[in-house]
């Protein structure tokens, strides 16, 4: 799980592509950050340099000061090791023998280890422990062998197995990169007298909108005017697949926050009017509700995040369709699949439509037979490619690490199915079904006055908690994916160890760890008139034990006694309240990061997009 990025110009229109390089690398950062990398054809004397090291992008940058470089074209990785520690050696771009050939990679090579000796027994002489390594060393023999660098290129693609996005450089063709894609994403960005490559969007959008989105199996070259694209030995027509992207940069940085992760959360009340007003203008929502319809079985899954926010769906089936759903942990599709066949939907969610868990479980369903619906925020993305029906959520791109504003608008998106599914079973009314998605148009302003509500709460209750080492998040019903997702976040920006919990299971065994000061966050969700004196209880029990208690609920919980705090995000009903409760956690998440000292857009051993098993 890495990030690559590949530019190539004429130098008469860009003089030097070095600082494309750096900062379309800077912005895949997100994608792993413990080493990069860059290999790049110098301008004037043509030669062939690489830099490395283990580190973030600018440590690198900065420690060989590349920036003070001039190149024509050039290659450049981020990190996030699967085979070898992070170090100088295992850090992309990987060399041929004769270092003349540069490779970066994003992947992983499943056979590489026989590859390597059969390799190492031809006299090649490997420096690293990747799996990487062996596309250098394949090219630099079927080079010598063919004299045709394009030609020594498809036979290394045919001798490798596994996932890649590859870019390739070589001294010998200057002004050529060389690309392929299996399973990890890779598209290329067209400008006017260059084009590039990079892993995702925004790493180029600030150079053009022009994209073309790779299909595995796809491989070919770029240089400065020509895009060239193979698949099975059969020339790709690609001009009709160029798609013209309308994000604004802008989109893509901080606009004005110290971190993404607040920008992100801060525009939830947009990206959630942006959502809701993309679903009610298209028939994606329609399109999947006709395949839940014809299924007898219906499963839901994702990980991390993604999987809270299909907890969430399940509940709002039962609530509006009446209909079971079983939710699974992607990683975990093994013991699931088994029970798929031609009548079962399978719903994936996924922000980056790239988790390889989440895919390999829509593969293990589609092969029995299921139908797929992916819930995605990027076009193009992998599960979307490979399900029946997608529907998008349009979060825009989201570059902290920590999922904030694409969990809501996922929520979002897989409400108005269940609502769907609801009236297409006529559970509900077609005139209850328009009512409840009218009132879904307050999603956005619900987050908003949530925001509004509890800022400074949050900021004062930080001081409170960081010296926490524990804490629990406890809600009931509805109220419990969304303790999930806020324990979630807490623990990976802030490294607080926080752990939800069903309210009522918490006497279950969780209370025995509850001591004076222990802080114990209640979710107070609708409806009241079912769980407001349970959730009484709950806190009492809390409380009897010295715990810290805090209430994140909707109005009418701010009366709860034993509360040490109430944040009361006003008066949200069940169909509403994710939006209000969930920016508050996301909040107390962040602002314990901060005031910890932590970085809460790249939390310590995290990846954006994980696309490892
Ligand atoms: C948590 C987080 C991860 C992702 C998970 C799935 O903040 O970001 O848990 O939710 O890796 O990612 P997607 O949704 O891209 O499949």
């Amino acid at each position: 799980m890495c990030g690559i990025v590949g530019v190539t110009a004429d130098p008469d229109q860009v003089p030097n592509v070095m600082p494309m390089l750096v900062q379309g690398l800077k912005r895949l950062e997100y994608r792993g950050y413990d080493s990069a990398g860059f290999a790049f054809i110098e301008c004037g004397s043509y030669n062939l340099k690489v830099f490395k090291n283990r580190g973030k992008i600018d440590e690198v940058v900065n420690q060989y000061m590349v920036s003070n470089y001039c190149a024509v074209a050039g290659i450049a990785h981020t990190r996030w090791a699967t085979h070898g520690e992070p170090n100088q050696v295992n850090a992309h771009p990987h060399l041929d023998c004769d270092s003349e050939i540069a490779v970066v990679h994003n992947g992983i090579i499943k056979n590489f280890a026989e590859l390597r000796e059969w390799l190492v027994e031809k006299g090649h002489q490997f420096r690293s422990d990747t799996d990487t390594e062996v596309v250098a060393h394949l090219l630099e023999h079927f080079n010598r062998e063919e004299n045709d660098f394009f030609t020594a290129f498809k036979k290394t693609l045919q001798m490798i197995e596994g996932a890649y996005a590859l870019a390739i450089i070589y001294r010998g063709e200057p002004s050529r990169i060389y690309f392929a894609r299996n399973v990890s994403p890779l598209l290329i960005g067209l400008g006017i007298g260059f084009n590039m490559l990079s892993s995702d969007i925004p790493s180029m959008l600030a150079y053009t909108r022009k994209f073309i989105v790779l299909n595995d199996g796809e491989y070919g070259y770029i240089e400065p005017y020509k895009v060239y694209i193979e698949r099975d030995g059969e020339l790709v027509e690609w001009r009709r697949r160029v798609t013209t992207i309308t994000w604004s940069l802008e989109d893509a940085e901080k606009g004005g926050y110290p971190h993404y992760m607040l920008k992100e959360i801060m525009e939830q009340p947009r990206v959630l009017y942006e959502t809701y007003t993309g679903l009610v203008s298209s028939n994606e929502v329609e399109k999947a509700a006709e395949l839940l319809l014809g299924a007898n079985k219906i499963f839901i899954t994702g990980a991390g995040t993604s999987y809270h926010a299909s907890l969430v769906f399940m509940y709002y089936s039962s609530l509006f369709a009446k209909e079971p759903v079983i939710p699974f942990i992607a990683s975990e599709y093994t013991t699931y699949s088994r029970l798929a066949d031609e009548n079962t939907a399978l719903i994936v969610v996924s922000q980056s439509g790239e988790t390889i868990d989440s895919l390999q479980a829509l593969r293990a369903f589609k092969n029995r037979g299921a139908k797929i619906i992916a819930i995605s925020n990027v076009i193009g993305s992998s599960i979307p490619r490979e399900s029946d029906r997608t529907i998008y959520t349009r979060a825009g791109p989201e570059i902290g690490v920590a999922a904030t504003k694409t969990f809501l608008t996922q929520v979002l998106a897989l409400t108005f199915l269940a609502l769907r599914l609801g009236v297409d079973k006529g559970i509900i009314t077609k005139s209850e079904y328009r009512e409840l998605i009218e009132r879904l148009k307050k999603a956005g302003e619900a987050a908003s006055i949530s925001i509004e509500k509890s800022s400074r709460i949050i900021e004062r209750l930080v001081m409170k908690l960081k010296e926490s080492r524990n804490m629990y998040i406890l809600g009931r019903e509805l109220g419990v994916p969304l303790a999930y997702e806020g324990a979630l976040k807490v623990k990976e920006v802030s490294y607080i160890h926080a752990e939800a919990y069903p309210a009522g299971e918490s006497k279950h065994g969780p209370i025995a760890l509850v001591e004076p000061g222990f802080p114990v966050v209640f979710l107070g969700t609708p409806p009241l008139e079912n769980l407001k004196e349970k959730l009484q209880g709950n806190v009492m029990e809390m409380k009897a034990r010295g715990a810290s208690t805090i209430i994140i609920g909707v109005k009418g919980y701010e009366d709860i006694r034993g509360a040490d705090i109430v944040i009361n995000t006003g008066e949200w009903s069940e169909l509403l309240a994710p939006y209000a409760i969930t920016p508050p956690l996301q909040l107390l998440a962040y602002r314990l990061a901060v005031i910890l000292g932590r970085d809460p857009d790249k939390p310590r051993n995290l990846a954006k997009t994980v696309t490892v098993e």
